[in-house]
């Protein structure tokens, strides 16, 4: 099963090539270092040592209760939780990448059916692939999931769940509008379809708040399991996430942790609510926002300067890290980036591998714009157009 299923990923290869070339970097989905909030940790993480039951016995598997408690406050007084949610349905997880992992286990069994967005999530398709699941892709566009293909998919396919990410979208940046949530929920009870949403993102948003969760809007119907992190807003290096499951599912959630490793690292949980309750957490959100709002318009205009007349045309996402563009005339995207990479020295990620198998878009291209600053962006923009017409005239 091992050998079968356990793909590597392929943006692994192409962060291997431009640390290699020492490349500018558009490829990265990580949050820029002086971002990081490192002082704050530092401060946070002090004396959590000091309380030793929190090393000398096993706590509850779901995580650090006070973190927990945090969380469902947290999202409750943001209007994203609908009031079933109580910190019994939050379980701490190893980033949003071990709630689709666990729901993946909890609800495929070899050969089931999963819905995913076309593009998602590469690491997604990984996850769910590795339990056995095909995974059958939905169109989006800018407005979100395409509800007639939907639809249509369902007619055909008697899916486990549907596997969406609703906010500034990775890789395409897409954000999904208020109504077409309602109308996709609409369709998922039609056919008593699960909802798995994952949203990372959600707190960066560089034009307005974002639309109301799928968690909220499905009221008490249970068929929606969120997923959060701290990756994005602190830092990935935490693998810090949660997950906020209905009662139904939550049994056996708890017996996939039990099973797997019986609980995470409860010293960094504590550590970690020592942060978060010692900032003022809107004053913190809106930092980020003003500074990675600033990277995203200083990319969107080097791609603009640079690559408007070369093929390109892209996306301008309202939140998140990534632009999501198509490259006409150069045929695969992939075959290209290996080539930029190593002659010019910049790292993009093609599209293709955010698609499953059978459904790539050859032509598509990501551009994360977290880690880089207006003049990296500038001189990136300008190495990507310079590689496109030795590309072509090759
Ligand atoms: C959509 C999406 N889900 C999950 C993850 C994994 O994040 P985490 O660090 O919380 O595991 C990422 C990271 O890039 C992501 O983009």
């Amino acid at each position: 099963m091992a050998r079968e299923r356990l793909d590597v990923s392929a943006i692994g290869e192409m962060i291997e090539l431009v640390a290699k070339n020492g490349a500018i970097s558009f490829a990265a989905g990580e949050p820029s270092a002086d971002m990081l909030p490192t002082g704050l940790l530092s401060a946070a993480f002090e004396g959590v040592f000091e309380d030793a039951s929190l090393l000398g016995y096993y706590s509850s598997h779901l995580g650090h209760s006070g973190l927990r408690g945090w969380i469902c406050d947290w999202m409750r007084l943001d209007g994203l939780a609908p009031d079933w949610v109580k910190p019994e349905n939050i379980m701490i997880t190893c980033g949003s990448q071990e709630g689709i992992s666990l729901a993946g286990e909890a609800l495929i069994d070899p050969g089931s059916y999963v819905l995913v967005e076309s593009p998602t999530y590469m690491e997604a398709l990984l996850s769910f692939r590795k339990q056995g699941a095909t995974c059958i892709g939905v169109p989006i566009d800018e407005g979100g999931i395409v509800v007639e293909a939907l639809d249509g998919v369902l007619k055909r396919y008697k899916a486990r769940f549907l596997y969406t990410i609703p906010n500034f979208q990775n890789p395409s940046g897409n954000t999904a509008t208020a109504e077409r949530r309602k109308e996709v929920l609409g369709v998922l009870r039609k056919y008593d379809v699960p909802l798995i949403e994952d949203d990372p993102y959600h707190y960066l948003s560089y034009d307005g708040e974002p639309p109301a969760t799928y968690l909220k809007l499905a009221g008490d119907d249970g068929r929606v399991a969120y997923l959060g992190s701290f990756s994005k807003i602190v830092a990935p290096g935490v693998r810090c996430g949660w997950m906020a499951v209905p009662d139904s599912l939550m049994p056996q959630i708890e017996s996939l942790r039990v099973n797997s490793c019986l609980g995470l690292p409860v010293f960094v949980q504590h550590g970690l609510l020592n942060m978060l309750a010692s900032i003022d957490m809107p004053g913190y959100i809106a930092k980020l926002r003003s500074a990675y709002r600033v990277r995203r318009d200083g990319m969107l205009g080097a791609l603009g300067a640079h690559l408007g007349g070369a093929g390109l045309s892209h996306n301008r996402p309202a939140g998140g890290f990534f632009i999501w563009g198509r490259l006409e005339g150069i045929g695969d995207v992939m075959d290209f980036a290996r080539f930029a990479v190593a002659r010019e020295k910049i790292g993009i990620i093609p599209g293709s591998v955010f698609f499953a198998p059978g459904e790539e878009d050859l032509s598509s291209i990501r551009f994360s714009f977290a880690k880089v600053d207006a003049t990296s962006a500038e001189e990136g923009s300008a190495r990507l157009a310079k590689a496109i017409s030795a590309y072509l005239s090759r």
